[in-house]
This record gives structure tokens, sequence and C-alpha cells, in this order.
């Protein structure tokens, strides 16, 4: 099992029955020996800090209507909002003020409002040229990819949900496809974009073989990113009623990915800080790399509920948390570094 630890640092990859003992064995110590190896990779590579990255959650319409998902389309519970560019362009005023300098956009599949999104992110640009824009609007044409690359965007995440064709059709409505996702994605790291994918970890159906196909898939692909977090029942969807997926395997994931991939930007995702009361502590503490605190406008996050319970996470108690450990937050962009 040690073996296995060191095998992964080394190599930088592991065969499939190796992953399988990381991610299910019941032997604590050697869960904490893969944590503590994966910190200090991270700590080689990044010193004991984090990137924030200000999460602006700008619409909840979306045309999709995954099942897992709070704001699926048939949840007619939802009061639906777009942010205005006033609000964007303010809720990114705020954002730089605080020191961040990274703005995700993200917000439900919308494809004629996200073209329209071209001429905001155009203005986020020429104001903070210094920032780096991330968008997480879904899947969209090439042309529109294109579009907002040229407005300006630099990154774009769209996390490929699970690797298996078949569970990915049990997650979601038949229109949906594991092949068109994987093609978007393609086509984002072509045209440029720092690329982040993922997958939830513990929902309906998952078998520990299908995260190692995520594994496998992240190996080829080779996204910049990778967001992965705990399934959590959404009230009013289909899955409501279903168990949480596993925060102690989340953990495992982040530390296998940072073992895998010492570059990769990993985020202590929400779904994790939402399950656990100290998730982002824990994700730190198992080589994630990057926090997403709440940007979003107050008198909307409550409609922008993924799960039940999401959090918001505010900068405050991020930098208290963060230098009770003896990390802090980073002052820069955070791109990925390639050497
Ligand atoms: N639990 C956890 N994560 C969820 N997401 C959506 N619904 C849930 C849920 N119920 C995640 C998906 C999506 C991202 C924006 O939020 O992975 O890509």
């Amino acid at each position: 099992m040690k073996d296995r630890i060191d095998e992964i640092q080394d190599r930088r990859t592991l065969d499939d029955e190796g992953l399988r003992m990381l991610l299910d064995t019941r032997d604590d110590a050697m869960v904490e020996a893969l944590h503590e190896r994966a910190r200090e990779v991270a700590e080689e590579r990044f010193g004991k800090r984090v990137y924030l990255r200000a999460l602006i959650e700008w619409s909840n319409v979306c045309r999709n209507d995954c099942l897992y998902c709070g704001i699926r389309k048939s949840n007619r519970t939802v009061r639906r909002y777009a942010l205005t560019r006033e609000e964007i362009l303010s809720s990114c005023e705020n954002a730089w003020s605080h020191g961040l300098r990274t703005f995700v956009l993200q917000g439900g599949e919308n494809p004629p409002a996200a073209l329209e999104l071209a001429g905001t992110v155009a203005e986020i640009h020429a104001s903070w040229p210094e920032a780096a824009i991330t968008l997480s609007l879904g899947e969209l044409p090439v042309e529109t990819y294109r579009l907002l690359k040229q407005s300006g965007a630099d990154r774009y995440l769209l996390r490929h949900e699970t690797a298996s064709p078949e569970h990915y059709a049990r997650l979601h409505p038949t229109s949906m496809r594991l092949e068109t996702r994987i093609r978007c994605i393609r086509a984002l790291k072509e045209l440029g974009y720092q690329t982040g994918m993922g997958m939830m970890v513990g929902s309906p159906f998952q078998t520990t073989e299908d995260l190692i196909r995520d594994i496998r898939l992240i190996e080829r692909i080779r996204p910049e990113m990778v967001g992965a977090g705990p399934f959590i029942p959404a009230k009013d969807t289909p899955f409501g009623n279903e168990s949480p997926g596993s925060a102690d395997k989340t953990l495992r994931l982040y530390s296998i990915l940072r073992l895998m991939f010492p570059k990769l930007l990993v985020p202590a995702t929400t779904a994790l800080s939402t399950l656990l009361p100290d998730g982002r502590r824990q994700g730190i503490l198992a080589g994630a790399n990057v926090i997403m605190p709440s940007f979003t406008p107050a008198t909307r996050r409550a409609d922008y509920a993924l799960y039940a319970g999401k959090s918001h996470e505010e900068l405050q108690t991020i930098e208290r948390e963060l230098s009770a450990i003896g990390y802090a937050v980073s002052p820069f962009r955070g791109d990925y570094d390639e050497r």
C-alpha cells in the first residue's frame, strides 16, 4: 500500500488495481499517508498558498434537465434570474477590491444568453485587464466559445460529470450525451482556454470503477483544472431522496489527482464544504490548491441552489481558516503553469 503511494508519485500514474485500493481502503493510516504526500507535492509547487476565484453565479436559467441538479429546467419551484450587466460588473468590482484576480461567471446552459454575455465579458476584460476571466456556461456552439475567447475569456469549466457513457445516461435525459460533452471539452482546449473538467463523487449508481474511468479520461485529455465534489441531493429533483456522496472519497481523489498531475489546479469545492464543516481545510490539506468564494449578489444566492444547503464561501472565513493551518491566500492570478 505504501509502495502504491510511492509508485503513483514517481510514475505519475497507477494501474486500476492500485487506484481501486487507494480509493477503497479502510486503512486510515494509509489514507493519511496519501493526503500527506499529496500535501507535500502541492507545497513544493505552490508553497502554502491557495488561489482564490470569485464565483459569480450570473444566471440560473437552464435548458438542461440533469436529474441531480437543483436548477434543472423542469424544477418549477426555482425562481429564475439573470444578473444584469451592471450587477455583473459591480460583482467584479467587489471581487477586485477584495484582491481577487480571477472572476468566474457561472450559469445554467442558455446558448442565446451566453452569446449575449460576450459584450459583458469584453467590458470586464477592458476594465480589469489583469484579471483572469473564467466561464462556466455549459455546452455551446464552438463559434460561441470562440467569440467568448476573443472577447477576453481565459478559462472555461465544463465538468464531464462521469466518464462512463452508461452512467452518464442514468444521470441525464437522453438528449444529453457524454460524447457531446467531451467534444466540447476538447474544442475548448483547442481554442486555447485553460480548461477544467470534473465529476461528482458518489452520484447515484456510481461505482469505484466509474471513478477510475474518470481518472483515465483526465489522463487522456489533460485539463488544466479538475473540479470534483460530492453529490448532494437537491430538493424537487428525481434524486432528492438519494444519499449524498462521500467526503472521504472526494478527499482521496484530490490527493490522487495531485500526485498524478502535480501542476493541476484543484479546487476544494463548495459541495465538499457543504457536506463537511471543515471541508475547505481538509481539502487543502489533501492537496487541493484553489478555493472559490462567492461574489454572487446576496439577494440571488438562495436562487442558485444546485443542491440542498449549498453553502456560500465568505472571504473572511476562508482567510481565517487558511491562516489557522499556516496557509495564506495567493495574490496572483494563478494561471496554469506549464513548467
Ligand atoms: N450535487 C453536487 N454537485 C452538483 N452539481 C449539480 N448538481 C449537483 C448536486 N446535486 C455540480 C455539477 C455541475 C456543477 C456546476 O455543479 O457537477 O457541473
